[in-house]
């Protein structure tokens, strides 16, 4: 039958509808896929693990036993150029089809030279300084070989028990959503092209932040609204940034573990959101299918990951060793197959890698690119603004120059893995500048620096504690650093109790019982649970784990030579059992108030105020925020309002001031947060100095998850508008949006 011209295209339509996603992709890749046997196309699913920062508990792969077999699509744990260039030397020339290698790794924040942890870049909120030290990651380990990255890890956390809150951006969605594109566009630079270019890879799909009890690994229970507002924003940022990867989580969404969770990956991620990218799964995850108890064994597993849309299986083989019958016995249709064979052979001709396999793999490049200085002072600049100042009182810091004897006591003083943090890829310990090397640097020839440990960060023997203290007696200043062992946050390190480790608090209270002028630099993962340090410690700067120049950067904040600029991007308990705490919560009928009573929603042990609130942080001067002007009172469809603020320096020093914007909906049918993060600005200004931000509220900012399943502003409504330094210190005015106004404009407000 000839079918009249006008219907051939809805016949098309029809077709490809039925086949799926499928997108046409080069000639080359065409060519290619028309030549493949079927082993070679699931060869290129598999995903191999070599000899470095193995995180399952599987079996080390022989590298190039894998590549031989045509069984490696990817391989990830392997850096170097010459080591690199030798493997795409095996996949290319001693395979049939020559086909180059995908070569991944968790570069976090940092390649060789190591940035500040991602919540510690976070609480810089500087976009641009961000995606520098992304595309330096990119630069560094791309001359290495490398040319697909495992980051960024977007999962929102409200839960700092999760060790894995060190890998985001914190609390918030909306700035999650700013930081996940920053970072894709520095990984990925102007084009994949490029040499110094690498493929990122979205983590993990999706409600891995939400993990229960904030234990790693374990199911999540989201709501469709959490889902939807909170945990896939970033996600879908980065997809629209252009990402071309994304890793399935390990855990489970309403009963679905990530790597088989149709719903999100054919439905969420490829059919709303248009990602063409390639899914991989996390390591082991499609065989821990049969675990969760969702798949019957591994032939199950690899159908149910695959057909859900996993393209491509990390170290657990249920694809090289299912696919092949399953394909046979018709339960995997070889369209599928082709159609994800077809988008990891584009993603590794995007990277260029048929053009020429050792673009990235040059020794040359490796020695001049790697850890030189124009990066370590990138990483400098950004640890220094990614550090928090939580405590200040009678102006402890900066220490004042010229003192005989500066003493730093504590665990953490001259750690270099711990200057580090986890997920530190190919950072050296050694090359770490720790708090003692730096405040070396940074004191005057006339100040000596005296060190003791004071135990360990797992416990101090009263002799320790004895010890360190004749050490402290003997100075004109303390600086106690304190905090977290590198591996207790990060993957696989969840804790029931935040507080400080060991015997650091006794430490610290021996020390603080000098009453010396003393102050607490904490490095760390994740919030902690500091009340007793923040009553007791006249300062605390919170360093994170702040990488290569980690040490230097808290040096130079100590003394003064540097301005602290940082603010939290996760809030900080006063104790584990308010977890979970942050400032986005919904109301409740009965608000607690500033001074609880009896039947409000509060705690009868402990005030259900955090002790450090979201985007706080204090500088080495004042300043006074005014209240939120507006350049209208209504906001008619596709307006903006813009919101400024008056920000005076009342202090004696230059600093740097961080404005912040939050909405609240006043009516809207579903319950809206208390207070969301809309904008923010940044201004530096000098003593007695004043200035104005302006920030813009565009009409998109009202959005939220309607009940007929979209993004949308409500109907209408007024809209408070809060401004301030911090989620808790909000001075507050409001507009009417009035969608059905074209153009409302309306009066100024005063
Ligand atoms: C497990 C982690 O969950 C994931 O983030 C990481 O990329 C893989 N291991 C590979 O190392």
């Amino acid at each position: 039958m000839i079918l009249p011209a006008r219907l051939r295209p809805l016949l098309l339509c029809a077709a490809l509808a039925l086949a799926g996603p499928s997108q046409a992709a080069s000639e080359r890749v065409e060519g290619l896929l028309a030549k493949m046997t079927l082993a070679e196309k699931i060869g290129q699913l598999n995903v191999v693990s070599g000899h470095h920062a193995v995180t399952g508990p599987y079996a080390r792969s022989d590298v190039q036993q894998a590549i031989l077999a045509g069984e490696a699509g990817g391989l990830f744990n392997v850096y170097g150029a010459e080591y690199t260039r030798g493997l795409q030397a095996l996949a290319t020339s001693r395979t049939r089809l020559g086909i180059p290698l995908l070569l991944g790794f968790d570069a976090l924040h940092g390649y060789r030279t190591i940035f500040p942890i991602p919540l510690g870049q976070a609480a810089s909120w500087d976009l641009d300084a961000i995606r520098e030290a992304d595309r330096i990651t990119a630069r560094e380990a791309s001359a290495a070989g490398v040319n697909w990255i495992f980051a960024p890890m977007v999962d929102v956390s409200r839960d700092p028990r999760w060790g894995r809150v060190a890998e985001g951006a914190g609390e918030s969605a909306w700035l999650g959503a700013k930081i996940a594109a920053a970072r894709v566009e520095g990984l990925q630079g102007k084009s994949l092209a490029l040499k110094d270019s690498v493929a990122g890879c979205v983590k993990h799909f999706a409600g891995n932040g939400a993990t229960e009890a904030g234990r790693d690994y374990s199911a999540t229970d989201l709501s469709e609204r959490a889902l939807r507002e909170t945990q896939l924003p970033p996600f879908q940022a980065a997809v629209a940034a252009g990402a071309k990867c994304v890793m399935s989580a390990f855990n489970a969404v309403d009963g679905v573990p990530g790597v088989a969770n149709e719903r999100l990956l054919r439905g969420v991620l490829r059919k709303d959101w248009g990602f063409g990218g390639v899914v991989v799964s996390d390591f082991g995850a499609v065989e821990e299918l049969t675990i969760h108890g969702v798949a019957e064994d591994p032939r199950d597993a690899a159908r149910l990951a695959f057909r859900a849309g996993t393209d491509m299986d990390m170290e657990s083989r249920n694809y090289v060793n299912g696919l092949p019958g399953l394909v046979k016995d018709g339960l995997v249709p070889m369209a599928e197959l082709d159609d994800a064979v077809r988008r990891i052979l584009t993603l590794k001709e995007q990277l260029g890698l048929f053009d020429d396999p050792y673009l990235r793999s040059d020794p040359s490049r490796e020695k001049v690119e790697i850890f030189k200085q124009a990066n370590r002072d990138a990483s400098l600049r950004l640890a220094e603004k990614s550090m928090v100042l939580l405590k200040n009182d009678k102006n402890t810091l900066p220490l004042p120059q010229g003192l005989a004897r500066i003493a730093v006591i504590g665990p953490l003083g001259d750690s270099g893995a711990d200057t580090l943090g986890p997920w530190a890829a190919d950072g050296l310990p050694d090359d770490a500048i720790t708090l003692v090397e730096g405040l070396k640097q940074v004191v005057g020839a006339g100040t000596e620096v005296l060190v003791h440990s004071g135990g360990t960060i797992f416990g101090s023997a009263p002799a320790d504690i004895a010890a360190a203290l004749k050490v402290a007696k003997q100075a004109d200043a303390v600086v106690l650093a304190l905090g977290e062992r590198s591996t207790q946050s990060g993957e696989a390190a969840s804790r029931s109790n935040i507080d400080l480790p060991g015997d650091q608090m006794a430490l610290a209270r021996a020390i603080l019982a000098l009453g010396k002028p003393t102050a607490v630099v904490l490095f760390n993962g994740r919030p902690l649970a500091i009340e007793d340090l923040h009553k007791e410690a006249p300062a605390i700067l919170e360093a994170w784990f702040p990488g290569s120049m980690g040490g230097l950067a808290a040096a130079r904040l100590l003394m003064g030579k540097a301005e602290p600029q940082g603010r939290l991007t996760m809030t900080f308990p006063r104790s584990v059992g308010q977890i979970p705490i942050y400032h986005d919560g919904r109301p409740t009928g009965r608000p607690a108030g500033d001074a609880p009573k009896p039947y409000t929603s509060t705690y009868i042990d402990k005030e259900p105020s955090p002790l450090y609130p979201f985007g706080y942080g204090l500088t080495y001067t004042d300043f006074v925020y005014g209240p939120p002007r507006l350049d209208r009172s209504r906001m008619g469809q596709g307006e903006a309002v813009d919101v400024s603020v008056d920000v005076m320096n009342s202090g004696s020093r230059s600093g740097t001031a961080l404005v912040q914007l939050y909405i609240h909906h006043k009516v809207a049918r579903i319950s809206r947060p208390v207070k969301e993060l809309r904008g923010f600005a940044r201004l530096t200004l000098g003593p007695k100095e004043v200035g104005t931000v302006h920030m813009t509220l565009a009409e998109q900012d009202l959005a939220f998850w309607q009940p007929d399943n979209r993004f949308a502003p409500p109907d209408g409504g007024v809209i408070e508008v809060m401004t301030g330094p911090n989620a808790a210190e909000l001075r507050a005015t409001s507009f009417t949006y009035v969608p059905t106004l074209k153009s409302a404009g309306g009066p100024a407000q005063p």
